[in-house]
């Protein structure tokens, strides 16, 4: 049922809610073991954050389903860097026939146990060489290029709902582009992105801060599809939006397809 126009403006702190329910005191009992973790906030947040995925990752997934298969399916090959890939719930959508690698790209080492176990019930695992997983944050292209000698540049960049979280968004995607992605390669991306209408926009922006604490430095009010398409130097190009959504939300999702020139 579709809510009343101003509580949709609250609906964040539903989620708030729910976040603070499944992973505040998970938290707090790892602080009291471990006491240090309180001069270490990135930790704590990834540790909060690693409950937080826990709950509403399958959730999120089975929304975006269609629109990830819609973007990723068709178009994922070679070697797949994954930015941001969270439990690996992207390697469902990849076609093992085209994808030779699948290069999950993680900060949250948390969340490494769960891509494992995902990469493994597709037949993808360290030992065979065909799943990579690398520690550091998209923003860090040099360690990422050191971790890929010899498979980089990929053939594909995927991001599903991680560019609202890396830090200097528009200089990191320009240097996963200009550094990690192949000329003739694609980026795929499933995000969610400020809202063209700037009333909502000013609510994406009044959330964020708070939104960011518990989802670990997600922000609702960046237009991350339009500094793709900034960066230029591409041969296609394609940005859409997700099926059936209203252009209302504090969530509005926009799917992209951008073919590197040759
Ligand atoms: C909302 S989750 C999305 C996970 C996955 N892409 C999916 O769609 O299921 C965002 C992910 O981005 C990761 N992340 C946060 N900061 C990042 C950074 N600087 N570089 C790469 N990933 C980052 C988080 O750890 C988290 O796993």
């Amino acid at each position: 049922m579709a809510l009343p126009k101003l509580l949709r403006r609250f609906s964040v702190l539903i989620d708030l809610s729910h976040a603070f329910k499944v992973a505040l005191w998970p938290t707090i009992k790892r602080i009291f073991h471990e006491p240090s973790l309180l001069f270490h906030p990135q930790t704590l947040s990834y540790i909060f954050m690693s409950h937080v995925w826990t709950f509403f990752a399958p959730y999120i997934d089975e929304h975006s389903a269609a629109e990830k298969a819609k973007v990723i399916t068709p178009y994922a090959h070679g070697v797949v860097l994954d930015v941001g890939a969270g439990h690996g719930h992207n390697i469902k959508y990849l076609d093992s026939a085209r994808v030779t690698k699948y290069v999950a790209l993680e900060p949250n080492v948390l969340m490494h146990p769960e891509i494992r176990r995902a990469a493994g019930a597709a037949g993808l695992n360290e030992a065979d060489g065909n799943l990579i997983i690398l520690a550091c944050g998209a923003e860090d292209t040099a360690s990422i290029l050191t971790s890929l000698e010899g498979y980089q540049p990929v053939d594909t960049i995927v991001s599903t709902l991680t560019l609202c979280s890396v830090p200097e968004p528009q200089r990191t995607i320009k240097s996963l582009v200009s550094d990690v992605l192949k000329p003739g390669g694609e980026l795929l991306f499933f995000e969610h992105v400020q809202n063209p209408h700037p009333h909502v926009a000013r609510w994406q922006r009044f959330w964020s801060p708070l939104w960011s604490k518990a989802f670990d430095g997600c922000r609702l009010d960046r237009p991350t599809h339009v500094w793709v398409q900034e960066i230029g130097g591409w041969e296609k190009e394609e940005v859409w939006g997700q099926d059936g959504e209203s252009e209302d939300l504090l969530f509005l999702h926009r799917s992209g397809r951008f073919v590197k020139s040759a």
